[in-house]
């Protein structure tokens, strides 16, 4: 997979979760918003608590069906993906849960978590594997940490184990949910620093979703505001 995602678009999107009392009336998410998105800076969404922002990366993740609207990502036609397309597309995605502790086993080490991710992706040897791991475990800050069991972690090093697991395979897209959620000013840097030379060095397209407002910089900005997603600078 040597071509890069350029152009993420978003159109007159919908969603509606059935509302657990029958009788009530179901809100409509992001009622018909529009946006792109393009690989040339990183991409932010802000919104309160429970605005849509992880269902939002859930969508573009293909994991979430929608009401209304169109999501196209150069010529894939994510929201109507079938089957075995949808494998294709998830490989060519990385996906930073909110809760990092979601997507790893919490007693292997976190060498053996980073094998397993890069197992499901691609079927390269033993020797680039391992090379693989050295390579992106200096680019997050966890070489030291590499053959600690995952529940030992700090909240700091499981959210760069969490980017790291979720980069491994060289993703052409990546969806990341509150990255930076509580850490510190250095962890955060950190944090950046790589999700920043990914976006630099391999042209990823990138949407962050977030509370941190510190993490912004001079990057186009969207919020989630009455549900709508609009544009902010
Ligand atoms: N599967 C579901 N079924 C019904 N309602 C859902 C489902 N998933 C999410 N919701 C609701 O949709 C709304 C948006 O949820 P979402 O998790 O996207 O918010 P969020 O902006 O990520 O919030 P937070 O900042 O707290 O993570 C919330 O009201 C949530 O309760
Ligand atoms: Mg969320």
């Amino acid at each position: 997979m040597t071509t890069e995602l350029r152009t993420l678009k978003v159109i007159e999107l919908t969603k509606i979760f059935p509302h657990p009392a029958k009788e009530e009336t179901n809100y409509p998410l992001f009622a018909g918003s529009s946006f792109e998105l393009t690989s040339k800076k990183l991409n932010f969404v802000v919104g309160v608590s429970g605005s849509g922002k992880t269902t939002l990366i859930r969508i573009i993740a293909s994991l979430e069906p929608i009401n209304a609207g169109e999501i196209l990502l150069d010529d894939i036609i994510v929201h109507r993906l079938k089957k075995a397309e949808k494998i294709k597309y998830l490989q060519k995605l990385g996906l930073m849960n909110q809760f990092p502790s979601k997507n790893l086993y919490l007693n292997l080490t976190v060498r053996q978590n980073l094998d397993y991710a890069l197992s499901l992706y691609t079927s390269i040897t033993k020797e680039e594997r391992e090379n693989r791991i050295e390579e992106i475990s200096s680019v997050v800050d966890i070489t030291g940490i590499l053959d600690r069991k995952t529940v030992l972690l700090s909240g700091g090093e499981l959210r760069r184990v969490g980017l790291a697991s979720s980069i491994i395979h060289k993703p052409k897209l990546l969806l990341c949910d509150e990255p930076t959620s509580q850490l510190d000013k250095e962890n955060k840097e950190r944090v950046m620093k790589a999700i920043q030379k990914l976006n630099k060095s391999h042209k990823t397209l990138i949407l962050i979703v977030t509370h941190d407002h510190s993490i912004i910089g001079k990057n186009p900005m969207y919020r989630i505001e009455e549900r709508r997603i609009k544009k902010c600078q």
